[in-house]
Parts: structure tokens; C-alpha cells; sequence
């Protein structure tokens, strides 16, 4: 007895058939085409795992920092918004210039006895004895910092142009552990310039910050005067 799916398979084939030129077999072209689409696949693994991590180093962090804990209420950072919150760390110097990853005296405002911890975490110790009671910087790797030909301000953005951090940096000042640097082998860029995805696929706002990315938000708030070259590459 013929089963039902074999008979199915065949008809499909030979209904098929109908439709390609007598000169080409359907059953070898069927299986070039399994070969090439195991082809195709090998290669977008290659191309989309592999190639990406070989392209970046990682590098970790010197110790992790925990966003979450220091915007809670309990932390003891004041400000009426999120916003405020970030800028009490992040802060706009007196002439405006905006002062990025604060340094070391910042934390020691509230990190004050290098014996004494505020909480019970071992990270807290021994963010305390490796760099409070040494007074020493901690060496941050700058996850968004752009080549040094690109202008940027974050006063003319946050203050004057009323952006949120997010719009930029997603979650990044909510998080609890801080991702492991990755840079670009051949440009030097970090992963959050170029996008995580090589494609350049972007879901959200802050996955990349191209060219392109600036480009798009200026024409999209009305600020097309800032797409020409010398605005950003003075
Ligand atoms: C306004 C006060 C304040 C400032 C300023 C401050 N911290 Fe904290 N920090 C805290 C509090 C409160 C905790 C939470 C203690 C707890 O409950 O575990 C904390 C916890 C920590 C911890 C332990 C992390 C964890 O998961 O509990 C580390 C590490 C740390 N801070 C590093 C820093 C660094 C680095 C700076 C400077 C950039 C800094 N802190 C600035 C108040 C502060
Ligand atoms: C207690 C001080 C403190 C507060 C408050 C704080 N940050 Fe940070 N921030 C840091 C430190 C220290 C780093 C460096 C470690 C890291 O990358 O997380 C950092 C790094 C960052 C970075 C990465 C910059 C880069 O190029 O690597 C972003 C983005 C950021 N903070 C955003 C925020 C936002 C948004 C808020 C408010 C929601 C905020 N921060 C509040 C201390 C603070
Ligand atoms: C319009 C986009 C945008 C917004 C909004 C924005 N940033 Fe940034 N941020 C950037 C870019 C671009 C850089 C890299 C600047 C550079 O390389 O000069 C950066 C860098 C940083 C850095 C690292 C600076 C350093 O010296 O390494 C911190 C910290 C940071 N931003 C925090 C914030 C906080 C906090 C807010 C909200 C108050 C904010 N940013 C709002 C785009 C933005
Ligand atoms: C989310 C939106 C947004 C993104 C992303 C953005 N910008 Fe802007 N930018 C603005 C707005 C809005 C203004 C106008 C501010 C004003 O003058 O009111 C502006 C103004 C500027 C100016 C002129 C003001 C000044 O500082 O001289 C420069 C330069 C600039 N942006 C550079 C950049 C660069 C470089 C990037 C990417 C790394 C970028 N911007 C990404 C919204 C954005
Ligand atoms: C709105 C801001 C903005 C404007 C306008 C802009 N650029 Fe850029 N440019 C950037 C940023 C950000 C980067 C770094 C990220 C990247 O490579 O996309 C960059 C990178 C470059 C680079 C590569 C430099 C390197 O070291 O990798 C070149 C070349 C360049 N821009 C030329 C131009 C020219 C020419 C124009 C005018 C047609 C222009 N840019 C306009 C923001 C801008």
C-alpha cells in the first residue's frame, strides 16, 4: 500500500515539473538549492556571531558601579527629578561644560571613612580600601565617547534642546551592573557608536550614535541648521 505523503511528494514534484524547462532535473536543482541555503546559513553565522566577536575586544570594567542603588530615595541624593539625580553626579561645571564620569571627590562626599561602609556589600570594602583611602581615580572606560573630531555638548542638548538622558543612554543610569567594555578593533569606536547589531538595525533612539543618528534626530526637531559639516567637525 502507497502511503499518503509519499504519493503527496511525489505529485508536488511532478506538478512542479509542469512548470521548469525538460532540459532542467527538479530533483538535482532541489538539492544545489539545500547546499546553498546551508551555505547562506554558515555564512550568516559567521558573519553575524563570529565575525562580531572577533571584531570587538572586551575589556571589563575596573570595578562594577551600581546606578540603581544610588538614584533610590534611600541613597541620599537629592533632586526633585530623575533628571536632577543624574546631573548631581554628572554635573554642568560654571561655565556650562559638562563634567561626564564624576571623579573621585564626588564619591567621597558620601564614601567618607575608607573604614566604614555605608551598606554591606564586599563591592562597597573594596571600592573603599583599592580607591577611597587612597584617594585614587578610578580609570572608567567611556562607553559613548565619540572620535575627537566630533563636536558635542550636553548643555545644548539637555538644557536647550530639553532631551532626556535616555533618549541617549537607555537604562544605562538604572542599572545595577554595568556591561564589559567592547571596542572596535579596526575603528577604536566603542560597540555603543556602532551599534550592536552589524546590520545597523536600531530598535530604540540608543542604540547606536552614528553620523546618522544625530543627523536624524536634528531634522526630526526641527534643527536641520546643525546637519552641516563644521557644526559638529569644528
Ligand atoms: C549621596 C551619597 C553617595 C554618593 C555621592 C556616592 N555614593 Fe556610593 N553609595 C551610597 C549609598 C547610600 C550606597 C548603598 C549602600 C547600600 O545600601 O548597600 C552606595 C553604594 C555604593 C557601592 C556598593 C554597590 C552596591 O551594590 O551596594 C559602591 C561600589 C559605590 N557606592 C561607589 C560609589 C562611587 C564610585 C561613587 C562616586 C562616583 C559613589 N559611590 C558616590 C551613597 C553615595
Ligand atoms: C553617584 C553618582 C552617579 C549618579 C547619581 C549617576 N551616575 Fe551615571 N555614572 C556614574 C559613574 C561612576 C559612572 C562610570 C561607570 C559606568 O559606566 O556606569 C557613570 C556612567 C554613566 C554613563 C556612561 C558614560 C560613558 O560614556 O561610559 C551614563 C550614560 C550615565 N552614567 C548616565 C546616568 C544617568 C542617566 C543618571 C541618572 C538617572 C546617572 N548616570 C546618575 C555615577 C553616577
Ligand atoms: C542628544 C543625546 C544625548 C543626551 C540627551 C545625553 N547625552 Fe550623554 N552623551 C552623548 C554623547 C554623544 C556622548 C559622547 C560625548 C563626547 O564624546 O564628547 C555622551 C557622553 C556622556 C557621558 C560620558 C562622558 C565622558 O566624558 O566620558 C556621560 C557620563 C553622559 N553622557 C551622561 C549623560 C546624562 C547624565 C544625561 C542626561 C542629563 C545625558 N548624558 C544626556 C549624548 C547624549
Ligand atoms: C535626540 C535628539 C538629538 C540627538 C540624538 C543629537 N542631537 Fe544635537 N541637537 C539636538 C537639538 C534639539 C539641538 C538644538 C538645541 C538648541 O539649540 O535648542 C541640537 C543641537 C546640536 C548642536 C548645536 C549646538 C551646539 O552645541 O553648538 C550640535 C553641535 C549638535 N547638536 C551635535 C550633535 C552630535 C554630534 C550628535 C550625535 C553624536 C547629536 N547632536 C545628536 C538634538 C539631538
Ligand atoms: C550632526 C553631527 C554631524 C554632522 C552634521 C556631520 N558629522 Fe561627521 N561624524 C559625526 C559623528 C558623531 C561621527 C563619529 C561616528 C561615525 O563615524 O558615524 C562622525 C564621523 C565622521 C567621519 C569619520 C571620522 C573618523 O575618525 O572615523 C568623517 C570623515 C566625517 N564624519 C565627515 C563629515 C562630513 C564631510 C560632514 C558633512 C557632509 C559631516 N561629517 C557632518 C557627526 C556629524
Amino acid at each position: 500500500m502507497e502511503k499518503p505523503d509519499e504519493k503527496l511528494g511525489e505529485g508536488f514534484l511532478s506538478s512542479l515539473n509542469d512548470f521548469v524547462p525538460p532540459w532542467l532535473d527538479l530533483r538535482s536543482t532541489l538539492s544545489t538549492g539545500f547546499f546553498l541555503l546551508a551555505g547562506f546559513i554558515a555564512a550568516l553565522v559567521v558573519g553575524w556571531i563570529l565575525f562580531p566577536m572577533i571584531l570587538y575586544s572586551k575589556q571589563p570594567q575596573p570595578i562594577n558601579f551600581n546606578h540603581a542603588v544610588h538614584i533610590d530615595e534611600e541613597s541620599g541624593i537629592e533632586g526633585e527629578t530623575e533628571t536632577e539625580k543624574c546631573l548631581y553626579c554628572h554635573e554642568f561645571r560654571e561655565d556650562g561644560s559638562f563634567a561626564g564620569i564624576p571623579k573621585i571627590d564626588k564619591c567621597i562626599e558620601c564614601h567618607d571613612d575608607p573604614e566604614s561602609s555605608i551598606g554591606e556589600t564586599l563591592e562597597e570594602k573594596e571600592f573603599l580600601q583599592n580607591y577611597v583611602a587612597e584617594e585614587k581615580e578610578v580609570s572608567w572606560f567611556s562607553y559613548y565617547r565619540q572620535p575627537d573630531c566630533v563636536y558635542f555638548s550636553h548643555i545644548a542638548h539637555v538644557n536647550m534642546g530639553k532631551q532626556e538622558c535616555f533618549v541617549c543612554h537607555g537604562d544605562h543610569g538604572k542599572s545595577e551592573k554595568i556591561p564589559v567594555y567592547q571596542q572596535n578593533r579596526l575603528t577604536g569606536y566603542s560597540i555603543n557608536i556602532w551599534g550592536k547589531r552589524l546590520s545597523g538595525w536600531k530598535t530604540n533612539t540608543w542604540d547606536r550614535m552614528k553620523m546618522d543618528d544625530c543627523a536624524e534626530c536634528h531634522t526630526k526637531t526641527g534643527h536641520e541648521e546643525n546637519n552641516a559639516c563644521f557644526v559638529c567637525h569644528k
